[in-house]
């Protein structure tokens, strides 16, 4: 006896088409599972018999063969053990085929036959609907998420026996749906009016929301690094909704979607003792993105730059560069998005006063040297904007004059954006940040006058090639937030200001 059920196969957050084959027939009662099943679906194997039995249906007391297919792809997912549990049930003529072949069925299930909310049901019903499928039928807690592709009828069920029922035609989901949760607004609770002084710094987070740019705080404690990091999701452009639907598709295969649509940009801020696999993607059994593709689009918040792991640190040269991670595993390798913009705080010293006009660095300079070293230089070679902050003064701490709020600064911040979209238009880019070098040059537009600056740089500062493209990049956003054509003079001298302080050491080669 023989049954035929679809899933999907999810890896990295591709989803792909799956068929479930079970077969009921002689010998000592076992379930077989063959076509290649992933860590995670030779898990499903225990728990779909419990399942089985706890919904008023029958385990076949005979041998059980399931083949996943096609067979030359290894099969990876959380969602097996809906459709293997379905399967047998077909093969054992306990549902009926009707339906089978219209939908594709993914969820975890319980030992009691409960549907669990399940990692990755938003590939699952592209795949469905890019294979043409009628629908999906996926645990409750993912309806939201199956809902945001069109054309697709979602059945969100509680359980087996109600996924039993539905193939039966005895039971069917509620029609009514829950009402569409609002999309989440960006945090009202924090504002940039908030932040005094720091007019540097402020005007910094603006140039890089602007054009995307990486950015470096370097300053002592308290000087307001980390208040300022956390006001630049109040001033992001607002996400278009093809980028909404990636950063979705990837909060959802992490697990972590509790409605529909991710409307926000993410600001992710992971602890610095973050593990490489924690922070790049990773995992045993099925794979998960790390919180540079959980910031996909979005924000990727270092605080305390210095403490991170080394090997974490090195791990984001990649997704710095081209914008995605690749996990590489013994079955093959995966990909991940993951292009944000990095937003890293770090003190000048381990005591953090090193300096400081007012308060003594009680460093050794050995020190000071081995805590700047633990930041590669690769890696500080790839943040278009370095900071020094220095800490406010009493009399600015005290004052009571609001700065700027964040709407009026956000505003600008589109503007610029919008120039640079269709300046880019036609070119995979978006903005200024994202551009290859050579892009970078073609579409600068400077002044002779700016020119000049520049290459007066270039001698004098002994700007690097990177730093080239770096400064050019930041005056092209600096110019497009003042709504100019061309880069002009304050625009590159500003620019210029924000390249890497060479550290002492570097100082010390050079003479
Ligand atoms: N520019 C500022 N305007 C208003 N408050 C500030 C400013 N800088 C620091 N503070 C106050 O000092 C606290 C510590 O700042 P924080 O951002 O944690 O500093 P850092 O990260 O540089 O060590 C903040 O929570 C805030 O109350
Ligand atoms: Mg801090
Ligand atoms: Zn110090």
């Amino acid at each position: 006896m023989y049954g035929r059920v679809f899933a999907v196969a999810v890896v990295g957050i591709q989803g792909r088409l799956i068929t479930v084959e079970a077969h009921v027939g002689r010998g000592l009662p076992a379930l077989t599972l063959a076509g290649l099943p992933g860590v995670a679906i030779q898990d499903a194997r225990e728990r779909v018999r419990p399942a089985v039995e706890s919904s008023g249906l029958t385990w076949p007391l005979r041998r059980v063969v399931v083949n996943l297919s096609p067979a030359g792809i290894r099969k990876e997912g959380p969602g097996f053990d809906l459709p293997i549990a379905l399967g047998v049930l077909a093969a054992s003529a306990q549902v009926p085929a009707t339906l089978l072949g219209s939908y594709a069925f993914a969820g975890e299930l319980s030992l009691k036959g409960e549907l669990v909310a399940t990692a990755g049901i938003l590939p699952v019903a592209m795949a469905a609907a890019a294979g043409r499928l009628k629908g999906v039928v996926v645990p409750e807690g993912n309806a939201a998420e199956a809902a945001l592709v069109e054309g697709l009828d979602v059945v969100a069920a509680p359980s087996l026996a109600a996924v039993a029922g539905f193939l039966r035609r005895s039971w069917s989901p509620s029609a009514e749906r829950p009402p569409p949760r609002p999309e989440p607004q960006p945090s009202r609770d924090v504002d940039l009016a908030e932040v005094r002084g720091q007019g540097m710094a402020r005007r910094a987070l603006e140039i890089a929301a602007a054009g995307g740019h990486n950015l470096l705080m370097v300053g002592p404690p308290g000087a307001g690094k980390t208040m300022l990091a956390r006001r630049l999701p109040t001033i992001l452009p607002a996400m278009t909704r093809q980028e909404a639907l990636e950063v979705t598709r990837l909060h959802s295969v992490a697990g972590l979607l509790s409605g529909g649509l991710v409307a926000v940009r993410p600001f992710r801020s992971p602890h610095h003792s973050i593990s490489a696999p924690g922070l790049l993607g990773g995992g045993s059994g099925f794979l998960r993105p790390g919180e540079a593709s959980l910031a996909h689009h979005g924000v990727l918040f270092l605080d305390e730059l210095n403490e991170f792991r080394r090997d974490a640190l090195e791990g984001l040269r990649q997704p710095l560069e081209d914008g995605r991670v690749i996990v590489a595993r013994a079955s093959g390798a995966v990909e991940f998005p993951a292009r944000f913009a990095l937003v890293a705080a770090s003190n000048p010293c381990p005591c953090g006063f090193e300096g400081d006009p007012q308060r003594m660095c009680r460093c050794l300079p050995n020190r000071v040297l081995a805590y700047r070293q633990r930041l590669s230089g690769p890696l500080l070679d790839r943040i278009d904007l370095h900071l020094a902050m220095p800490r406010l003064s009493r009399a600015e701490l005290l004052g009571t004059e609001p700065g700027e709020p964040s709407a009026a600064v956000r505003s600008r911040v589109e503007h610029a954006r919008a120039r640079q979209r269709s300046s880019l238009s036609g070119t995979p880019w978006t903005c200024n940040a994202q551009m290859p070098g050579a892009l970078a040059r073609q579409h600068a537009r400077l002044t002779d006058a700016a020119e000049a600056v520049l290459s007066l740089a270039v001698e004098s500062l002994l700007l690097s090639g990177r730093g080239f493209d770096r400064a050019l990049k930041v005056a092209r956003t600096i110019a497009d937030l003042a709504g100019e054509e061309r880069i002009q003079v304050e625009h590159m001298q500003e620019a210029l200001s924000y390249r890497a302080v060479p550290s002492s050491e570097e100082l010390d080669h050079t003479g």
